[in-house]
């Protein structure tokens, strides 16, 4: 049986700290109020010059060093993101001109802070039936270009960063077991980017009506997710016939430390076997579980035959899971 297997991880958060501190003297909030409620203390924000295919660009570059590769051996470039460089050409073409991967195809997936996970379910599709054999998957995002300085109920939430794997098909029990997507569209609602699309194209008028911000429902958004997460990290491991006690890592989309602290909870796992950089990052949408991934390898938080766990939620609405024995 062919896995695809992630054999080289990467990522990268832009110079600029934005702490809770500093958003204090931007709107009425402050910094107790932010980490009791969401876990964040600081925040990573690109420079003026910095798009998405530039954070994008540095996370390949490691995964790539990682995986002992040379651009060209890619022929797969897939990008997660919401944030991307411009409507079109894809940020996946722009990266993919970047790093000089000539002989890979390349296109943006979006599943907003589900991307990610999304990109490695096509990844491991593609690799499963033999379509392709080296595949960059990328999570990348600048949401600070599209933030409310404004509006303190999103405004504290979200920061930029990019993170990326690189697979490669394997015969062996090692890799990824299980993908899992889902969605639904009645819930679009809950947090969305009105403005910039064919809905309601630039004009001085989604200016002034701040369509081309994020808009979200916190606390609706809050209760769907933790019900969501809670159910989708049970099923992934029954699917998998996995007992929660072996689980060896969770590494949760950083969107808000309750939100993770509920499934650890219904899982029955102790903190210590979840990966947490939601306090130095906050939420990075499609960027967040590459960067944690990345970070949980550095930090040798995974060892060979673990299994780890990645689950996301995000706007749509998506969520997603894969399970990796690594
Ligand atoms: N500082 C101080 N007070 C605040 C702030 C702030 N930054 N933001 C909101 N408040 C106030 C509200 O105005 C409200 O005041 P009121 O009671 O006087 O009306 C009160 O705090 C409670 O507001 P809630 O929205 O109910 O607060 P909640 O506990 O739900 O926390 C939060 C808000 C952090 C946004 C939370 O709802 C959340 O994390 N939601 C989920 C986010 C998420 O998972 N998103 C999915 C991915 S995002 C993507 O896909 C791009």
């Amino acid at each position: 049986m062919i896995r695809a297997r992630i054999i080289g991880t990467g990522s990268y958060v832009p110079d600029r700290v934005l702490t809770n501190r500093e958003i204090e003297k931007k709107v009425d909030t402050s910094d107790s109020w932010i980490v009791e409620r969401t876990g964040i203390k600081e925040r990573r924000i690109a420079a003026d010059t910095q798009a998405a295919s530039d954070l994008a660009y540095e996370a390949a570059l490691s995964a790539l060093k990682k995986a002992r590769l040379k651009a060209k051996d890619l022929d797969l470039i897939i990008v997660a993101t919401v944030t991307g460089d411009m409507p079109f050409p894809s940020t996946a073409c722009l990266l993919q001109a970047k790093l000089g991967a000539k002989n890979a195809a390349a296109f943006d997936l979006g599943a907003a802070c589900s991307g990610f996970i999304y990109g490695l379910h096509v990844a491991s599709g593609m690799i499963r039936s033999g379509m392709h054999q080296r595949v960059l998957v990328v999570g990348a995002e600048v949401l600070s270009r599209f933030t409310d300085w404004q509006d303190r109920s999103t405004c504290i939430l979200f920061g930029d960063g990019a993170g990326a794997v690189i697979l490669e098909p394997t015969r062996e029990k090692h890799g990824i077991w299980s993908t899992h997507i889902y969605s639904d569209g009645n819930l679009a609602d809950l947090i969305m980017l009105p403005g910039g699309g064919s809905h309601a194209a630039c004009s001085r008028e989604t200016i002034l009506k701040k369509l081309h911000h994020i808009k979200m429902k916190g606390n609706e958004t809050f209760r769907v997710a933790v019900r969501t997460l809670e159910e989708l990290a049970e099923d992934t491991l029954a699917k998998n016939d996995l007992d929660p006690a072996k689980l060896s890592l969770l590494i949760p989309h950083q969107a808000n430390l309750r939100i993770i602290q509920a499934t650890a909870k219904r899982l029955g796992l102790p903190m210590d076997k979840v990966f947490l950089n939601i306090q130095k990052y906050g939420n990075t949408s499609a960027a967040s579980v590459p960067i944690a991934l990345d970070e949980a390898v550095a930090e040798d938080r995974i060892k060979g035959g673990d299994y780890v766990l990645l689950e996301a939620f995000g706007g749509g609405l998506t969520w997603a899971s894969a399970l990796i024995r690594w």
